[in-house]
């Protein structure tokens, strides 16, 4: 496995100062004079150099880095061979446009996430700058290749905010409200969720009932299944929970799909780029897209987004859709070097490690008692917690707590969903860092718990 040279004092937290420490203290107070209060920050991280897993704020305190820029540093920060790969290709060519001239490393890339993406077929990849461009670029490429208007999504599903994904959105309606009327012809249907199934189905049962709400009320109601261009779904939901629905749903929408003509698009936007333990979420349920969306981990903070489709699909013709900065040099290089290093062992190293991390957390929900559920694969970890077992009644005041409680403690986490915390560190991350997070979490759960 590549290794990143790293020096101890880059391996685990190391607070200074009081949190917020006192430059973080006037670049927050700057920030609310000047930047859209629409960001949604939990805690006053004023971030300033990173190495591997940890990140030193203004005022020089070290935090292990568990949410690694929302699940994007896939290689931790600052890897040296990602940061030699941006400096040799900007000081070579920044930007040329793929829109309108040819460039090597944009086929390279292509070339290698086409063998890299399920399915042995030939593929295309259109390059934005986004999750949010991937899925307009998925949503306009399914109505444009079947001719159908109509999209299958899921409640509690996240896909970004521009106009399109974000008609597919439907996690939390603060990221809805008064922005409507939204794109038309996108039907929500229930996600299974076994752990408090939507439809009030027990654990087990719960994947076939969301299935057969989709198959014999939504499609036999709301849109016939001949009018749905396509189901876009993420096999493991991010923002809306860190949900893992049964294999057995998700295999379900793909024989939907082949059954209707329907396409199916896979939102691997968070859940892609080895962060399961495999390369695609996709794959633990042997499923196979006909349209996959990537970004956040592809090129290890450089902003790309890729629509990867069929190659039979993707065939609109020269102007029906485009970007000016859509495979920038400088982020497919970070990408090709993020591929080797996944490739050279940090996939197999998330793999190992979420075993690790999920058998040291078997116990929690018995021994805390805020612990509902702790769920995921590989490095994408969510604990869901609740006020009462029996009830499950959701505890958000008190997640928000322990987020708080870590930060204050040198580790950095983030929510999901109402209230489920994630961790998400990057794929670089070692065992004694592993054990570090988990120590600060359980005393910043414990605190938490004592409080309640
Ligand atoms: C599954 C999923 N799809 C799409 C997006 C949107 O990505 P971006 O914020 O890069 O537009 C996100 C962002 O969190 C995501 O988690």
């Amino acid at each position: 496995m590549t290794k990143t040279p790293m020096t101890l004092e880059w391996k685990l937290p190391q607070l200074k100062t009081p949190l917020p420490g006192p430059e973080a203290q006037r670049i927050v107070k700057l920030d609310a004079r000047y930047i859209s209060p629409s960001y949604t920050r939990s805690y006053p991280l004023v971030a300033k150099r990173g190495r591997g897993a940890v990140i030193e704020d203004v005022d020089g305190n070290r935090f292990l880095d568990f949410a690694a820029g929302i699940a994007v540093v896939a290689t931790g920060h600052c890897h040296p061979e990602v940061v030699e790969a941006v400096q040799k290709q900007a000081a070579e060519l920044i930007h040329m446009s793929g829109t309108d001239f040819y460039y090597e490393n944009m086929v390279t890339l292509a070339e290698k996430l086409e063998a890299l993406a399920p399915g042995k077929f030939a593929k295309r990849v259109f390059y934005g700058n986004s999750g949010t461009e991937a899925i307009e670029a998925a949503m306009k490429l399914a109505r444009y290749a079947t001719g159908r208007k109509n999209f299958i999504a899921f409640h509690g599903c996240f896909h970004g905010r521009t106009y399109g994904a974000l008609s597919l959105t439907a996690s939390k309606t603060r990221q809805r409200d008064r922005f409507g009327p939204l794109v038309p012809g996108v039907y929500h249907a229930p996600y299974s969720y076994p752990y408090r199934c939507p439809l009030g189905a027990p654990p087990e049962k719960c994947g076939e009932a969301c299935l057969n709400y989709l198959e014999n009320v939504i499609l036999k109601t709301t849109t016939s299944p001949e009018e749905v261009a396509a189901i876009v779904v993420e096999p493991i939901q991010g923002e809306g929970g860190y949900v893992v629905p049964p294999q057995a749903f998700l295999q379900g929408l793909e024989r939907l799909c082949r059954q209707h003509g329907m396409l199916l698009i896979a939102d691997e936007v968070q859940s892609g780029m080895g962060r399961t333990g495999k390369w695609w979420a996709s794959e633990h349920a042997g499923i196979t897209p006909d349209i996959l969306c990537v970004a956040k981990g592809i090129a290890s903070g450089l902003p790309l987004g890729v629509c990867i489709a069929r190659a039979d699909l993707m065939n609109w013709p020269p102007g029906a859709h485009a970007s000016t900065f859509g495979g920038n040099p400088v982020a497919v290089a970070a990408s090709l070097a993020t591929i080797r290093l996944l490739e050279g062992g940090l996939i197999e190293n998330a793999r190992r490690l979420g075993e690790y991390i999920f058998a040291k957390l078997a116990d929690w929900p018995r021994r805390h008692k805020l612990v509902g559920e702790v769920r995921g694969r590989g490095l994408m970890i969510g604990l869901e917690l609740v006020k009462d077992k029996q009830t499950r009644e959701r505890a958000p005041k008190e997640r928000d707590a322990v987020v708080e409680a870590a930060f204050q403690r040198g580790l950095l986490l983030l929510g999901c969903g109402p209230n489920t915390l994630r961790m998400m560190p990057p794929l670089i991350v070692d065992q004694e860092q592993v054990d570090c997070a988990l120590g600060l979490l359980e005393d910043a759960l414990t605190q938490v718990e004592k409080s309640t």
